[in-house]
C-alpha cells in the first residue's frame, strides 16, 4: 500500500515509533493526563488544542482538525514526501528501510524533481532572449522582480525545444513523458507540450515545480494549457501561489482564492501576497483543508459574472462542513467584467483590500442566493427557501455558528427560530442517534434502521480502540447493505489479524487508499475516554443494531417483492426465519 516499501515494514515503523517524541523533538509538548497538548502548529492560536495521544499514535487539533500518525506529522510539519517521512522515521530509529535496490522510488523522484528545475530554468533563460514575451509581461503591468518570483519563463515557439535538449535517452524521454512536457504520437514519436507560451512553474509546499501553466501571448485556444495530472502534480491538491506567499509572508493572516495564474502574479505585483489560485478546477476539500491549516481567514474572489457565482456556489458547498465559530469565510465579486488582476491594475492594492473586507459573509452568500431562486413575497416561496436551506444547514457542524445562521434564516423567512430548526434538523439523524428501539412495529418504508450513523460510530469505536474488535462476530454484518459497511467489516477483520495494532498502524493501512480521509476523521473524532465506557460492548451493540436493520430490510424488500411476484422457495423460508428474528412477520 505504500509503494515499494513493504507494508510490513511500515506497519513495524508505527508500532514502534514514539510519536511525543517525534512531535516533542519540534514543538513544545505539555503532559495533560493520558495525553499530550500543545498550541498548534498548523495555524495560529493562543490556546492549546493539539492534542497527542501515545497510544493511539495519533495527533489532533481541535482548532483547525489537523491530524494524523508520526508519519503523517513528519509529511505535514516538515514537508516530506511519504517515502521521505518513512525514511527520518526508521533512521531516527536507528532502522533501516527495506527496498529493492533497482527501483528506489525516492530517486526516480528526486531525478524528476531536478528535471522539472532544469526545465524552468531553461524557459526562464528563454524569456529573457524574447523580447516579445518580455514586452507581454511588461504591458500586462508584471515586472522583472515579481517575474523572478514566480518563476515565470517562455516556452519558445516550435515543436521539440524541450524535447531535443532534455530528451536524448529513451530514460530521458520517459521522464519528460512522466512529468508531462512532451506528448507521444501514435507513430511512436514525440513533441513538446508547450510551444510559445509564457510558461507559470507551479510550485509545491516546498518550493519545487511540480508542473506549469502557459498562456499564449495572443489569441489561439486554448488561452491556458496545463500540465496533465502527472506522478508529481495532483491538481485538486494544490494551490497556486502558495508557496509564494508563504516565502512572503512571516504569517498568513488571510489568504484569498482567486480564479486565474494572472491574479496571483497581478495581486502580489500589488503587494498583496496571499492570493492563490485552484488551477482550473473547483475548490476541492483537500485545499480547504490546506488553506485552513494557515490560517481561519479565507476569502473568495471570483468574477463577477454567472461562472464565477457559480464557482463561489460550489465553493460554498465544499465549505461547510468546515465552517466553525472562529473562521471567517468570505466572498467577494468584483464588477461585472473586472476579475482581481485587472481590478488591481485599475484601482490599486488598498482599493481590492477594501472589497475583500466588504465581501459577503458566507452565511449571507448562502441565504442571499437561495432567496433569489424563490419568491419572497409568497409564503410557498418562503417556505421553499426553508426546504433549500436544510441539507446545506445540516453539514454545517453543531455550533454557535449554525445556530446563527439557523436564527438569520427563521428572520428572513419569518418563523420562530425553534420552530425553523424542528423542521431544518435531520430528522433520521437525530432518531437513529437515539436508537432504533424495538417496539415491534412495522418499520415504515426506509426508516431509520440502520442509519450511516451507527457505520461511522462502529468505525470510529474500532479506530480508537482497536483491542475492542478482537471478539467481535463480523458476520453478523454479511447481510447489511448499508453503506460504509464493506470499510468496518475490513477493518475489525483487520485488527483481528493483528491484535496489536494502533489507531496509527489502522490509518496508515488505509493511506493511500479513498477511504483513509474519512478513517482520518473519524479518528479525530471526539470519543468518551472514561474508565468505565466499555468500547467493545458499544460496538457488540453496534453490530447488533446493524444485523437487526439489515435483516428488517431484506424482510421489507421481500414483503415488497411478494406483493408483485411470487417468492422462490429459498426466500419463502428466507422470509419466515428472518420473521422469527425480526419479529416482523407473524
Ligand atoms: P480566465 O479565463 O479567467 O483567465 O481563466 P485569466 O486568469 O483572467 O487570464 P488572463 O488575465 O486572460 O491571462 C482563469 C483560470 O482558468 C484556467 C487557468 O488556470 C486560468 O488562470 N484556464 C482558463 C485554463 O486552464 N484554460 C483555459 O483555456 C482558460
Ligand atoms: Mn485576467
Amino acid at each position: 500500500m505504500s509503494g515499494l516499501i513493504p507494508q510490513q515494514f511500515v506497519d513495524d515503523l508505527i508500532a514502534r515509533a514514539d510519536i511525543v517524541e517525534v512531535i516533542g523533538h519540534r514543538i513544545q509538548l505539555k503532559k495533560a493526563g493520558r495525553e499530550f497538548k500543545a498550541v498548534c502548529p498548523f495555524h495560529e492560536e493562543k490556546s492549546a488544542s493539539f492534542t497527542v495521544s501515545p497510544t493511539k499514535g495519533f495527533y489532533h487539533c481541535f482548532g483547525c482538525g489537523a491530524h494524523g500518525t508520526a508519519l503523517g506529522f513528519l509529511m505535514e510539519y516538515d514537508h516530506m514526501s511519504f517515502v521521505e517521512a518513512v525514511e527520518s522515521l526508521a533512521h531516527s530509529m536507528g532502522m533501516e528501510v527495506p527496498r529493492e535496490e533497482s527501483q528506489r522510488p525516492a530517486r526516480r523522484y528526486d531525478e524528476l524533481f531536478e528535471l522539472m528545475q532544469q526545465i524552468e530554468r531553461y524557459f526562464q533563460a528563454q524569456l529573457k532572449e524574447h523580447g516579445a514575451a518580455v514586452d507581454y509581461l511588461k504591458n500586462r503591468g508584471i515586472d522583472g522582480a515579481t517575474a523572478k518570483r514566480f518563476g515565470i519563463g517562455l516556452a519558445p515557439a516550435g515543436w521539440s525545444n524541450v524535447l531535443d535538449r532534455f530528451g536524448n535517452s529513451n530514460e530521458a524521454i520517459e521522464r519528460l513523458l512522466a512529468v508531462g512536457l512532451i506528448i507521444r504520437k501514435d507513430n511512436g514519436q514525440h513533441y513538446d507540450r508547450f510551444r510559445d507560451r509564457i510558461m507559470f512553474p507551479i510550485r509545491d509546499g516546498r518550493g519545487r515545480t511540480i508542473g506549469f501553466g502557459g498562456r499564449v501571448m495572443g489569441n489561439d485556444e486554448p488561452k491556458y494549457l496545463n500540465s496533465p495530472e502527472t506522478v508529481l502534480f495532483h491538481k485538486g491538491r494544490e494551490l497556486y501561489g502558495l508557496y509564494e506567499a508563504r516565502q512572503a509572508l512571516r504569517n498568513i493572516q488571510q489568504l484569498v482564492v482567486v480564479e486565474g495564474y494572472m491574479d496571483v502574479v497581478g495581486l502580489a505585483r500589488h503587494g498583496i501576497d496571499f492570493a492563490v489560485a485552484t488551477l482550473g478546477t473547483a475548490t476541492t476539500v483537500d485545499h480547504l483543508n490546506n488553506l485552513f491549516r494557515l490560517c481561519d481567514e479565507v476569502y473568495f474572489s471570483f468574477d463577477g459574472d454567472r461562472a464565477g457565482r457559480a464557482a463561489a456556489w460550489k465553493a460554498l458547498e465544499i465549505a461547510l462542513p468546515q465552517v466553525r465559530e472562529g473562521r471567517q469565510i468570505r466572498f467577494v465579486f468584483l464588477p461585472e467584467g473586472q476579475d482581481p488582476d485587472s481590478f488591481v491594475h485599475q484601482y490599486g492594492a488598498g482599493a481590492f483590500e477594501k472589497a475583500l473586507a466588504g465581501g459577503q459573509p458566507l452565511s449571507d452568500f448562502l441565504i442571499d442566493e437561495l432567496a433569489n431562486q424563490v419568491d419572497m413575497n409568497s409564503v410557498d416561496g418562503r417556505a421553499r427557501l426553508a426546504e433549500l436551506a436544510k441539507p446545506l444547514i445540516n453539514r454545517i457542524p453543531q455550533g454557535v455558528f449554525r445556530e446563527l445562521l439557523t436564527a438569520q434564516l427563521a428572520e428572513k423567512i419569518g418563523l420562530p427560530v425553534a420552530r425553523l430548526d424542528s423542521l431544518i434538523t435531520d430528522r433520521s439523524a437525530a432518531q437513529a442517534r437515539r436508537g432504533t428501539g424495538g417496539t415491534g412495529m412495522r418499520p415504515r418504508r426506509r426508516a431509520v434502521a440502520g442509519s450511516p450513523s451507527v457505520v461511522r460510530r462502529a468505525i470510529a469505536l474500532v479506530l480508537h480502540n482497536p483491542p475492542a474488535a478482537a471478539g467481535l462476530d463480523a458476520t453478523l454484518l454479511d447481510k447489511v447493505s448499508r453503506p460504509g459497511t464493506g470499510l468496518l467489516k475490513e477493518i475489525i477483520e483487520m485488527v483481528q489479524a493483528e491484535p496489536d495494532i494502533t489507531t496509527a498502524g489502522l490509518l496508515e493501512r488505509w493511506r493511500n487508499h479513498e477511504k483513509g480521509q474519512h478513517l482520518g476523521k473519524l479518528a479525530a473524532l471526539e470519543m468518551p475516554d472514561l474508565e468505565d465506557f466499555d468500547a467493545g460492548a458499544e460496538l457488540a451493540e453496534c453490530l447488533q443494531q446493524l444485523a437487526v436493520s439489515g435483516a428488517r430490510q431484506r424482510v421489507e424488500f421481500l414483503i415488497e417483492k411478494q406483493r408483485v411476484t411470487p417468492l422462490t422457495e429459498a426466500e419463502r423460508s428466507e422470509l419466515r426465519s428472518l420473521g422469527r428474528g425480526s419479529g416482523m412477520v407473524g
